[in-house]
């Protein structure tokens, strides 16, 4: 039920996408929905540019046949199609369920429009984690032992028993937030750690969110 919901809203976002544009691809299953309808329309015709927001987003698109800038040859991004974690009523996201955080926040920065594509699953009154955390290696003790001190537990993101590694060659903490009482305070002070690369919460609200209510595709915002 849910897979056929984020292939539903991911079809639907195809409408979004004009001929010229220069999109974001973002990461994960419902994109994974979406990218294979854009690469479909460009088989049929559609003249877009876009960039990857993950390598497994990269050659999707290049799989495709889209075609795939680097961001660095960008200026500004057009629009963003993305999935999301969790959405709270105030807009607030957290993200990087799939490990391509840093990337889908930098590309999500230089994006004129960001929309993001969730699922009923995704809303939530309050945003409850738990939050992705990337760190690099080295720093990884250090961001742990600051999240004991103030009684903030974390478990190691792991991919077939493995750590998982982001596309950057970091590592993931998942940060649960029961014992955080302001997330965007919280992330703030994160960010300040040495050894803390990003984090899934994503300061760029999104300017619109594509989601299925009542078996109809409703566009908030
Ligand atoms: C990847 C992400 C994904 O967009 C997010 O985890 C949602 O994934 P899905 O569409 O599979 O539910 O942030 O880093």
């Amino acid at each position: 039920m849910q897979e056929q919901d984020k292939a539903l809203i991911a079809q639907a976002a195809l409408a979004y996408v004009k001929p010229g544009m220069t999109l974001g691809l973002g990461t994960g299953s419902t994109t994974r929905y979406f990218i294979d309808a854009v690469g479909k329309a460009v088989d049929e015709g559609l003249k877009i540019e876009a960039i990857a927001t993950s390598i497994e987003t990269e050659e999707q698109g290049k799989r495709l046949g889209i075609p795939m800038r680097q961001l660095r040859d960008v200026e500004q991004l057009d629009l963003v199609i993305d999935g999301i974690d969790q959405i709270d009523e105030q807009f607030q996201v957290i993200k990087g369920g799939g490990g391509a955080l840093f990337r889908e926040k930098l590309v999500a920065l230089q994006a004129r429009e960001v929309l993001y594509l969730a699922d009923s699953s995704k809303f939530v009154r309050q945003l409850t984690g738990p939050l992705p955390v990337e760190v690099e290696p080295f720093g990884q003790t250090h961001v742990e032992r600051l999240l004991a001190d103030k009684g903030i537990s974390y478990t190691h993101r792991e991919t077939a028993g493995e750590p998982f590694v982001t596309d950057g060659g970091h590592l993931i903490l998942d940060v649960a937030l029961d014992r955080v009482p302001d997330v965007a305070h919280f992330v703030r002070e994160l960010k300040s750690w040495s050894g803390v690369i990003e984090t899934g919460y994503f300061e760029r609200q999104p300017d619109h969110v594509l989601t299925l209510e009542h078996g109809n595709i409703k566009l908030l915002a």
